[in-house]
Order: C-alpha cells, then structure tokens, then sequence
C-alpha cells in the first residue's frame, strides 16, 4: 500500500462547503451524536464530502474540522488511514482491486495488470475522466476472491476476462451488476450451497461419547 498523502496544493479547490442536500444529511448525523461527542460523526461527514465532491480534498477536511470542533489534524489522520477515501480526484468509475494474500492467491495479479493496461498507473485519471483504479487491501469478501469494488459494490471471482468484460460496459455506458462473476450464490460453494445437507454433519449423531477424567462413576 503507498503512502497515503493528501493531493498537491495545485490540485485542491479554494474552498469547500455543504451542498444543500449534503447539509441536510450533516444535520442527521450530527444529531445521532451528544454535543459534546459530535466528533463520532467525523466518518460519516468524510464519507459526505466524497459524496458530494467525488473526493475529500483539503479544504473538506478543514470544513469538517470546522464543525465538529477537532483539530484539523484529527481529520486529517482519519481521511489518511481509511483507504475508503479519496484524496485525489478520481475517474467517473473508479475501480478498487484487492491486493491482499487471499485474492493475490486467486488471481488479483492479473486483474492488476488489466487496470494497467486498461487504465494506466495506479491512481491515473484517463484523459476522458472515466476511469482510475487503486490497490486495496483486504476488502473483507475473501471467500469470494479475487474483489474489485466499483461505485461502493463487490465484483467478484473476477478474471482478467470478466474483468475486461465490465470495463467494457462501462466505456459504453452500461449498467453492470455486482456479485460473484461465475454465479455463485453468496460465499457458498461453486455450484450451490450443497456442503451440509447430511444432516449427520451438524446434528450431532456423529459426536463420541468422550469421558472426563474427574467425572464421578454413576452409580
Ligand atoms: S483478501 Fe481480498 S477481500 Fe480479503
């Protein structure tokens, strides 16, 4: 994972404030929190700025300083852990590929070199604003390996292929549809959730009998 830094001062806009939809939904969260705690909604405030701008950039941060009372530099140490936020502008689709042991052992390398070759460098904006793509680390759907989270949703048990295949559609405008790229039914097995119909696998017939050593003999 690289270092996480905010976007250089030529790319960061002037000033930053609330949209009046993303107003509305500031005053949501603050109010889930006491006064005295409304620092507990700096996530959820970040995670509005991206909404509303596509990304979080320095003058968000200090926005969101600003109304929840923190030092700037609380935010700022937020927005740099999270890899969920952005601190750059990124494409229209921006695609987030997991590079955790789990899918690198089922074939993200390969999906990696797609977003290459496609895309460009990590973290380069195609000349037509479309596209971007980042490494992540693990995104939690291991069992579904390899990941790439488009626009918030999981695609997955993706190849290099299925992978080019939603590119595609996303050039020509289309919708594409998240979930298991080979069908399978949440994390289940290929071909259905089949693993415990024998009910002797969780029922307990197949228990032993075992004997503790300090058990008291029945009389
Ligand atoms: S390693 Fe990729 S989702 Fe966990």
């Amino acid at each position: 994972m690289a270092t996480r830094r905010l976007a250089p001062p030529e790319v960061q806009p002037k000033s930053f404030d609330w949209s009046a939809d993303s107003a509305v939904k500031v005053a949501f969260w603050l109010g889930k929190y006491p006064a005295a705690r409304k620092q507990s909604a700096v996530i959820p405030l970040l995670w509005l700025a991206q909404k509303q701008e596509g990304w979080v950039s320095e003058p968000a941060l200090r926005k969101i300083a600003l109304d929840l009372g923190m030092a700037y530099i609380r935010v700022y140490e937020v927005a740099t852990f999270y890899t969920m936020f952005h601190l750059a502008p990124v494409g229209k689709h921006h695609l987030q590929v997991c590079g955790t042991t789990p899918c690198m052992l089922r074939g993200s390398g390969d999906l990696i070199d797609v977003c290459k070759k496609r895309i460009g460098h990590h973290h380069h904006v195609t000349p037509d604003g479309l596209f971007s793509w980042e490494e992540m680390e693990c995104m939690g759907a291991c069992a579904n390996a390899p990941i790439v989270a488009i626009h918030d949703y999981y695609h997955e048990d993706l190849t290099a292929e299925s992978l080019s295949a939603i590119i595609d559609d996303l050039a020509a405008g289309k919708d594409v549809t998240p979930g298991s790229a080979i069908g399978r039914l949440t994390s289940a097995p290929d071909g259905g959730p089949n693993v415990l119909k024998d009910e002797s696998l969780f029922d307990g017939s197949l228990a032993k009998k075992i004997k503790l050593p300090n058990l008291p003999e029945k009389a």
